[in-house]
Order: structure tokens, then sequence, then C-alpha cells
């Protein structure tokens, strides 16, 4: 999906820089065009000869060289681009973001652009956690600017923790985001993704095996096709997906009260394994064994999210997605929830244990509506992202 797009990738003035040569290599391989600024303080890291050589182009330096300003000039070298990808991208050089200002060729090609802009990260770990990065990285994600990274571990300097830049894989990953066809622009959209947790007591609770990876791999898709999307998710592993503001929650009645905040939206799909019953009355303290024997736990029935939304009447979104979980009869349970549910689209999967569905990188999926069920083969958990986005695009006269 990259062939022929155009990047033009600023390398600021980090150890990382030499990551970025192999971020150009990556890019090179897959048919990018990839032209490069460096900064004064990134030539001393590595240098323009071996840009030049890997991205087979000139190398961009100076605001004020004649040559460079009649061949290309600071303007023209981020119109002829796709996207800007900064990368290292450094606090110095952020901070000069944040505050408009253009006393380089980077931060004047940053200032006078009219393309996307994806920073990668890196510094010490001081550095970032410090309260003046923190306000200029704020600043400039709320002005559209998407960063990818840092990572966590060993640091450069010797000190451990967030700062590391993002490997190249995961920049590329996040250039395929931003560069994706954007079907669903302007619409916005909720997913509720992983188990909940109802508390027994302090410490423990009943939860599911839901992993998150399907709730999950559906927001990164929709938020790639560009709707505004907002991932409510009780615990789960999964990383968090790009381009998505995530409300995080343990138990049903959290989530309930997230998406109730969320609405109206146009698009809402309810992935999460919500427990059915929580504990009425859960102990303050841990409980402890006993001369009385195990405790008894007295249950009530949790909110059905789903419903609430298929029923919110004006704030009712104008696609409702549910799952149906089921071990037998799935698509004729899978009926019956579309209508108690009032969804338009049920996702009927197979969570018998020997189906792996639960926790694994795959699922096969019933899609049942109003005029039948449509059989999907077995797919990865992100291709049912994608076909379900794609097919969400297509109801909603987008695709
Ligand atoms: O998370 P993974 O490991 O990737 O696994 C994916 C999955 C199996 C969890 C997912 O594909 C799935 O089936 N999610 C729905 C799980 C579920 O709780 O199904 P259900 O049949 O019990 O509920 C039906 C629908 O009502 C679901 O959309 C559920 O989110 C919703 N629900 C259920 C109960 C409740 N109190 N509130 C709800 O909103």
């Amino acid at each position: 999906m990259l062939e022929g797009r155009n990047i033009l990738l600023i390398i600021g003035a980090g150890i990382a820089a030499y990551k970025s040569l192999e971020l150009i290599r990556r890019l090179r391989e897959r048919g990018v065009g990839v032209r490069c600024a460096m900064t004064d303080g990134a030539t001393h890291f590595i240098t323009p000869l071996s840009v030049a050589a890997i991205s087979e182009h000139k190398v961009y330096q100076d605001l004020f060289s004649l040559t460079d300003e009649s061949e290309m000039g600071h303007i023209r070298l981020s119109r002829e681009s796709d996207l800007i990808v900064v990368a290292p991208a450094t606090a110095d050089l952020m901070a000069r973001m944040a505050a408009g200002m253009a006393d380089d060729l980077a931060a004047t090609v940053l200032l006078a652009t009219d393309k996307r802009v994806l920073l990668a990260p890196t510094m010490n770990v001081m550095m970032w956690n410090h309260a003046a990065t923190q306000a200029n990285v704020a600043l400039l994600r709320q002005r559209g600017i998407v960063t990818v990274g840092p990572g966590s571990g060993d640091l450069a300097c010797g000190e451990v923790g967030s700062g590391r830049m993002a490997e190249p894989p995961e920049i590329i990953a996040a250039i395929e985001y931003m560069l994706a066809p954007r079907p669903l622009e302007g619409a916005s959209a909720l997913v509720t993704s992983g188990p909940t947790y109802e508390p027994i007591d302090p410490v423990r609770f009943i939860g599911n095996r839901s992993s998150g990876k399907q709730g999950h791999a559906i927001a990164a898709a929709l938020a790639r096709a560009g709707a505004r999307t907002t991932l409510v998710a009780g615990p789960t592993h999964e990383p968090d997906p790009a381009g998505v503001a995530l409300v995080r929650i343990e138990t049903a009645n959290e989530m309930l009260a997230a998406v109730e905040r969320l609405l109206p939206v146009d698009i809402a799909v309810c992935a999460a394994a919500v427990a059915d019953w929580r504990v009425a009355a859960p102990a303050n303290n841990k409980l402890k064994k006993g001369r009385n024997g195990a405790p008894t736990l007295s249950l009530v029935e949790n909110p059905d999210i789903l419903a609430t939304i298929g029923r919110a009447g004006a704030r009712r979104p104008r696609l409702v997605v549910g799952f149906a979980a089921e071990t037998e009869n799935v698509v004729a349970n899978a009926r019956a929830k579309l209508t108690k549910k009032g969804c338009d689209w049920v996702l009927a999967n197979d969570v018998s244990p020997a189906q792996g569905t639960f926790g694994g990188d795959r699922n096969t999926i019933h899609l049942v509506h109003a005029d039948g069920v449509e059989d999907w083969p077995t797919l990865t958990k992100a291709e049912v992202a994608a076909r379900l986005v794609e097919r969400v695009g297509r109801h909603l006269g987008r695709a």
C-alpha cells in the first residue's frame, strides 16, 4: 500500500539517527520515494553521504543554501511529499515545533507544511518525562500531529525508562496507518473490548478469558479508516491501537458509564466480554479462610451495555454492531440477540475451547442481520476487523 508514495524524512540530532538509515532502506524496499532533511546536530551522528546513498536523493540541510532553494526549495520539499516523518524527533525539535519557530530548515519545513506529520520521539527518560516536553507533545498531538513511541528499555545514555525511538517496523506501521485510505473520515465510533473484572473483595474478581485482541483490532481498523474512534477497554495486555482514544475501565458499570458519556456516535461495536453478573456486595477487606467454610457469593445481573446502546433513542448510533459468543446453536442464538439487544448486525463466533477464539489470533464470524447471515471464512482477528470496517463503509455509503 505504500508503493509510489513520497515521504519527507527529517532526521533530528539523536543517537537513534542510525535507525533512520534502516527506516529509509525498508521504505525504499516498499517502493516509497524518500527525501531527507537533516538538522545540523544530526550530521554528528550519521553522515549526509550515507543518507544520500541509501535514499538515492540529495540530502537537504541548509535553509539558506542558494542551490537547494533554487533546485527544490523548503516549501516544495514538503508539498511534494505525502507525509512528513521526523525520526528521531528530539526534545529540542519538538519544543521548536510547539513554539512555531523557523530557525533551521527542519523547523521551517514543519511550520510551512500542509501535510500530516508523524514524530518518532527519542531522548533521555528524564527529558521525556519533563513537564516541558510532555506539555509540548500534548500540544503537538492536539494540533493533529501523530506520535509513534517512544518505547521503554535501556537507553543509550545508560539509564532505563521511556525514551527509546520506535523501531523501523513500528514506524512503518504508523506510516501505513497515516497513509491508508480513509473512507470513514468525519465519522465517530466507539468500540468496547476485553473482559470486565467484577470484584469479590479488594484482591479477587470474576473475569473471563477475553484478551481484547478482536476489539482492539476493530478499533485500530476504524481509526485507520478515518473514524474518530474511542476504545472502552477492560483489563488487557494488548498494546494501545494507534490513533485511538482509550478509556480504561474494570467493571461493567464503569464500561456503561464510559459508553454513555461517549454517545452519540455514528458507529458502535461491542466486542467486550462483559461479565453478565457481579457480586452484589463485594467485601471491603480480603476474605479470609475460616471455620465457616467457603463464602457464598450472591450475584446480581450487570447492565447490558449493548442493549443500552441499541435502545438509546435519539442518541442511538446509525450502526450498532454486537457480538454473540456462543458454544452451541451459534447462529440461532445470535439471531435472538440481534432482536433482544436492538442491534443492526451481530457477529456470531463459536467460543468453544476447541475453536481457540478467546485469546487466539483467528476467528470465524457469521454476520447476522435482519435479512440473513453471511458466513465468513476463518480469518485473523486483524482481517476480521478490516472486513468489518470495509462492510461498515459500504453500509454507510462511504466505500
Ligand atoms: O478478546 P478476544 O480474546 O480477542 O476474544 C474475542 C471475543 C470472543 C471476546 C469476541 O469475539 C466476542 O465474542 N465478544 C463478545 C463476548 C460476549 O460477551 O458475548 P455475549 O454473547 O455474552 O454478549 C453479546 C453481546 O452483548 C456482546 O456484544 C457483548 O459485548 C454485549 N454485552 C453482554 C453483556 C453485557 N452485560 N453487556 C453487553 O454489552
